[in-house]
């Protein structure tokens, strides 16, 4: 767990300095990459998410993690090369329906709102809500939050989650890195952040704590495409040969377990 704390420090003092770190072109798939022969892909994400993306200032920023490496193994397989564009998590289904990228991972869950506007590959691993707070806090359950300030993504199943709450003074941030600081200033009293992204930002954070929200939905990550794209077919054969061969379980261990 040692190598995962540390990216998450790094991660989390880093996500509030990079901002945007735009990398592409208005035209995701039209110039051919750098290996020869082969199209460029652009994914659409927001860094701010370890395990699952996050800016790693030991490869002077880059983007990587869990989603990063699906997608470079899917990419490899359909013969393109991979472009990643970093933006505002409430800013990629608008992306993917401008065109300026042309699928986005981002632990985006396909819920049946989305689903109205983008078009969603098989679910690719599971996950569940929590809810984070200062050490001692004994905020622990929804009821518990009423009357408070909670932090939530803007435009994320947590922010619909957090409304379906009675009584809550909700707080939408663009940044997960954000979010952690409101708490740790005591600007908000807490947040709701999935699981396993929850965990790196606690062992990175000690003043914090998290608690699962009993009885809640799975929020399953699925990878979003613009409506009838052509690519979601192939992307779901590509997932489907990485789960059949271990590749995917291999990755979660690689970035979720502990080492
Ligand atoms: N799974 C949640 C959703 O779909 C949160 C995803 C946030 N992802 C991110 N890269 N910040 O709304």
């Amino acid at each position: 767990m040692k190598k995962f704390k540390s990216l998450c420090t790094i991660a989390l003092t880093t996500v509030l300095a990079l901002g945007v770190v735009a990398c592409g072109t208005d035209n995701p798939s039209g110039n051919t990459g750098s290996e020869a022969g082969k199209k460029k892909i652009v994914m659409g994400t927001s860094a701010d998410y370890p395990p699952y993306e996050y800016h790693d200032t030991s490869k002077g920023g880059e983007v990587v993690g869990f989603d990063v490496d699906i997608a470079k193994s899917i990419a490899d397989q359909l013969g393109y090369t991979l472009e990643v564009k970093d933006m505002d998590f409430n800013g990629l289904i608008p992306a993917l329906q401008a065109g300026t990228v042309d699928f986005v991972m981002a632990g985006m869950t396909p819920t049946e709102e989305r689903k109205q506007s983008v078009d969603f590959s098989d679910i690719y691993f599971e996950a569940k809500n929590t809810i984070v707070a200062k050490k001692g806090s004994k905020l622990a359950t929804p009821e518990s939050l009423s009357g408070k300030k909670v932090a939530v993504q803007l435009g994320s199943i947590q922010e619909s989650a957090a409304k379906d709450m009675p009584g809550l003074n909700i707080v939408p941030l663009n940044k997960t890195g954000e979010i952690i600081q409101e708490i740790k200033a005591g600007r908000v009293d807490a947040a709701i952040i999935e699981d396993t992204v929850a965990k790196g930002f606690i062992e990175a954070n000690k003043d914090l704590e998290f608690n699962m929200i009993p009885k809640t939905e799975e929020a399953g990550s699925a990878i979003a495409f613009p409506k009838n794209s052509d690519k979601t077919a192939d992307f779901n054969k590509a997932l489907k040969a990485m789960k059949d061969s271990g590749q995917i379980e291999s990755m979660v261990k690689n970035w979720f377990e502990a080492k």
